[in-house]
């Protein structure tokens, strides 16, 4: 028979402070199995809207190499959405109703959605924007795939141990996308034909990216921390990663865009992938 929900809540708190991992859904108390399933389900529904996203650029590179490189990205991120939804298939979401009631590849034209959802997906919502040239896709591996990687970094080593495990692949392969994202960014940027472009591309994503960290002390992030689903403050992660893109711009010769923190316009809650 399952425990009461507060005997199961007592359990898992205990277990997480001694630095314990969860392994079953038995373990879980209500809240822990809310958080997780909400945190799952805008990696799962980002990584397969990215790949949606990607799809057409496989016919539209600019060469063979690229051609094959973009396939093997697009196939690692249905990969990425296809682990996290057995996951939440584990937590009882019923990934097939689920799947046929969304529409992934949903688009905005908008310049700046804010926090806005386009739909009721949970896609962190620089996933609804479209990827209109080569510069953007760039942009995408070098700001998306490293704000990415920065976020995912946590659930390398959060509470729900299966997360884990399957963290690890998918980590590698983001890594990969990243550098993808600076040889490109790298190449663009120091021939004069493309430079501009890759600068105005850098513009247009940099402040998208460092909009989906979430606000700095937000409750929900101290919710997330509590039950060891997240390890850093929003803005903790935030920071590593605006350090770590201005030394590789630095390197490239592009210029950081200006960034001002807009609450209005950051999303309540941290995303994870690309
Ligand atoms: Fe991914
Ligand atoms: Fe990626």
């Amino acid at each position: 028979m399952t425990e009461p929900n507060r005997v199961r809540e007592e359990k898992l708190l205990a277990k997480i402070a001694a630095g314990g991992k969860i392994e079953t859904v038995e373990e879980m108390s209500d809240e822990y199995r809310g958080l997780l399933t909400n945190l799952m389900m805008m990696q799962a529904d980002s990584e397969l809207a990215g790949a949606f996203g990607y799809v057409p650029w496989i016919a539209k590179c600019p060469d063979i190499k690229e051609t094959l490189q973009v396939a093997q990205i697009v196939k690692d991120e249905v990969r990425h959405a296809r682990v996290m939804y057995r996951l939440l298939e584990g937590v009882g979401v019923d990934v097939d109703d689920y799947y046929r009631k969304h529409n992934f590849n949903l688009r905005v034209e908008t310049e700046d959605i804010g926090t806005l959802r386009a739909a009721d997906d949970k896609r962190v919502n620089i996933f609804y924007y479209p990827i209109e040239v080569w510069a953007d896709f760039i942009m995408f591996n070098f700001c998306m795939d490293r704000g990415a990687g920065h976020q995912l970094e946590d659930n390398l080593d959060c509470s729900y141990k299966p997360w884990c495990d399957g963290m690890e692949g998918i980590f590698k392969e983001e890594e990969m996308h990243m550098a993808h994202g600076d040889q490109w960014t790298k190449r663009l940027s120091e021939d004069p034909k493309t430079h501009d472009e890759i600068q105005a591309a850098f513009d247009k994503w940099y402040p998208r990216t460092m909009n989906i960290f979430g606000r700095a002390n937000s409750p929900k992030n101290v919710l997330y921390r509590k039950y060891g689903l997240k390890r850093r403050d929003n803005d903790e992660v935030r920071r590593a990663f605006a350090a770590d893109v201005a030394a590789k711009a630095g390197k490239f010769g592009l210029k950081v865009p200006a960034w001002t923190p807009v609450e209005a316009k950051m999303s309540e809650e941290p995303f994870i992938p690309g």
